[in-house]
């Protein structure tokens, strides 16, 4: 029987080299992970949040690990600042291959005690500005005619309603249909390649307190999690590399469950 698969596919198949990635939320415990796992897989990153200071040394800390990287301060529900951001990046590494959207916003309220715009803002930066994002780098990847990656970071909770999560879970919801949608738009014409990766709970500043082995939190989280512990950034960056990568090239339109098995249970 002929071997069907080529070697040299295979050797390189998780490699981002030569390719050029923008992540948003760069500064944050995911993006932070998706960053670094794209610049140690030899892609060059544009490295984005809304905040400057945090992310220019964070760029310094990736930079001097080896990873070629530039940064670039921009609010991602905000249309020019996106439009500005892809400019940069071509304008700085000549093309855009990658997007890895990491950045993310909750504020929980119950819906008797939110206002409108409370529950906009968190639309704003959960929804539009993966709308827009995936508009402008869409643009210049069918531009290029190269196809390219968009990787999304949803949640567990978009497929599951929670107290106080109105605006979180519609959002989030919200990205999944968008990422299969934007794959019927996308895939078959340009070639990029939309998935979401939908997380549990993933250590970062804010979820820090939910890590307490003592806290019922933790206890009732563990219930449902057969995996039998929460998750670490460092869990998240093989999904986030392979959907990147060509490892995934026949894959767009999913969300991807990085949940510990909180969906199967
Ligand atoms: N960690 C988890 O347990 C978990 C679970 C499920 C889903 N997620 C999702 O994973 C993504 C990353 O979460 P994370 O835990 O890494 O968060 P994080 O550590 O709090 O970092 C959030 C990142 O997004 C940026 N950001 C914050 N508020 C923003 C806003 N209003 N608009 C645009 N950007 C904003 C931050 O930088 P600036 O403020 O400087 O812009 C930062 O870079 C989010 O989409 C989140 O919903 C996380």
């Amino acid at each position: 029987m002929a071997i069907s698969v080529e070697k040299d596919f295979v050797a390189k198949m998780f490699s981002l080299e030569g390719k050029v990635a923008i992540v948003t939320g760069a500064t944050g415990a995911l993006g932070g992970a998706i960053a670094a796992g794209y610049g140690f897989s030899g892609a060059k990153v544009v490295l984005s949040a809304r905040g400057k200071d945090k992310l220019e040394a964070y760029t310094a800390e990736l930079k001097a690990a080896g990873v070629e990287c530039t940064c670039f301060a921009a609010d991602p529900a905000n249309e020019e600042d996106v439009k500005a951001l892809v400019k940069f990046t071509v304008d700085t590494y000549g093309e855009l291959n990658i997007l890895g959207a990491g950045h993310g916003f909750n504020a929980p309220k119950n819906i008797l005690e939110q206002t409108t715009e409370e529950w906009e803002k968190i639309m704003d930066a959960d929804c539009k500005s993966v709308y827009l994002l995936a508009k402008y780098c869409g643009e210049q990847m069918a531009a290029q005619g190269k196809g390219g990656k968009m990787v999304i970071t949803s949640s567990a909770r978009s497929k599951m309603g929670m107290a106080g999560y109105t605006g979180y879970c519609t959002a989030k919801g919200g990205v999944d249909l968008m990422v299969q949608s934007l794959a019927c738009d996308l895939s078959t014409q340009h070639h990029i390649n939309v998935n979401s990766i939908n997380p549990t709970v993933f250590r970062s500043d804010l979820t820090e307190w939910m890590f307490d082995p003592e806290s019922a939190v933790y206890q009732n989280f563990l219930k449902r999690l057969p995996i039998g512990r929460l998750g670490e950034p460092s869990d998240f960056v093989g999904l986030a590399v392979f959907l990147a990568s060509s490892a995934s090239d026949f894959l767009t339109g999913g969300n991807y469950d990085a949940t510990g098995g909180y969906w199967a249970c």
